[in-house]
C-alpha cells in the first residue's frame, strides 16, 4: 500500500514538473490551479497536505490558496478515501429523518470513524450537508449510486451486497 501511495506520488511530481507555466499569467495560473488539482486528486484518490505545497511550489501561488480550494469544493478530499466512499446526509431534511442513527449504523459495522478508510479499502464515511435528494430523506450515497428513504436496518444489507460484489469480481 506505502509503495503504491510512494509511486503514485512520484506520478504527481513528474505531471507538476512538466507543466509549463512561462507563459501563464497570475490569473491564468489560479484558474490552472483546479485543472491540476483535478489530476492529483484522479492519481492520488486524495490531495495530502505536502502535494498540496508541491502544487503551491510549482505555480508559485501560497499554500493557503490552495488549502482554501481543496477544501472549498467538495469534490477534492485532504484524507484517502474508501473504494466506495458512503456520503451519509445530515442535512436538515436528512437529521429530521434519523440520519444520526443511520451514520451511527454504518460506523458500527464497517468499525470505523467518519472520515476513516476500512482495513480492506473498501469503505470509508463522510457525513455532508444535503445532497440535493431531500425528497428522499434520509439520504446516503455510496460511491456514484444514491440511496434514498433508507432506513437503520438497511444498511447491513447494503454492505453485504457490496462486499460480495468485490468478492464476485
Ligand atoms: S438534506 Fe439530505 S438530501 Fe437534502
Amino acid at each position: 500500500m506505502e509503495e503504491l501511495l510512494q509511486s503514485k506520488l512520484k506520478d504527481v511530481e513528474t505531471y507538476l514538473n512538466s507543466l509549463d507555466l512561462t507563459d501563464k499569467t497570475e490569473v491564468e495560473k489560479r484558474s490552472f490551479l483546479i485543472e491540476v488539482l483535478h489530476k492529483v486528486q484522479e492519481n492520488l484518490g486524495y490531495i495530502p497536505d505536502e502535494v498540496q505545497k508541491l502544487v503551491a511550489k510549482k505555480l508559485k501561488i501560497p499554500s493557503s490558496q490552495v488549502y482554501g480550494v481543496v477544501t472549498f469544493y467538495n469534490f477534492f478530499s485532504t484524507k484517502p478515501k474508501g473504494k466506495y466512499p458512503i456520503s451519509v446526509c445530515l442535512g436538515t431534511a436528512c437529521y429530521v429523518g434519523r440520519a444520526n442513527e443511520i451514520l451511527d449504523e454504518f460506523k458500527k459495522i464497517l468499525n470505523v470513524e467518519e472520515e476513516e478508510v476500512t482495513d480492506d479499502g473498501l469503505f470509508s464515511i463522510h457525513p455532508v450537508r444535503c445532497l440535493g435528494a431531500c425528497g428522499l430523506a434520509p439520504v446516503v450515497k455510496i460511491g456514484e449510486k444514491v440511496y434514498g428513504r433508507l432506513k437503520r436496518n438497511d444498511v447491513r444489507k447494503i454492505i453485504r451486497e457490496y462486499r460480495a460484489k468485490e468478492k464476485n469480481s
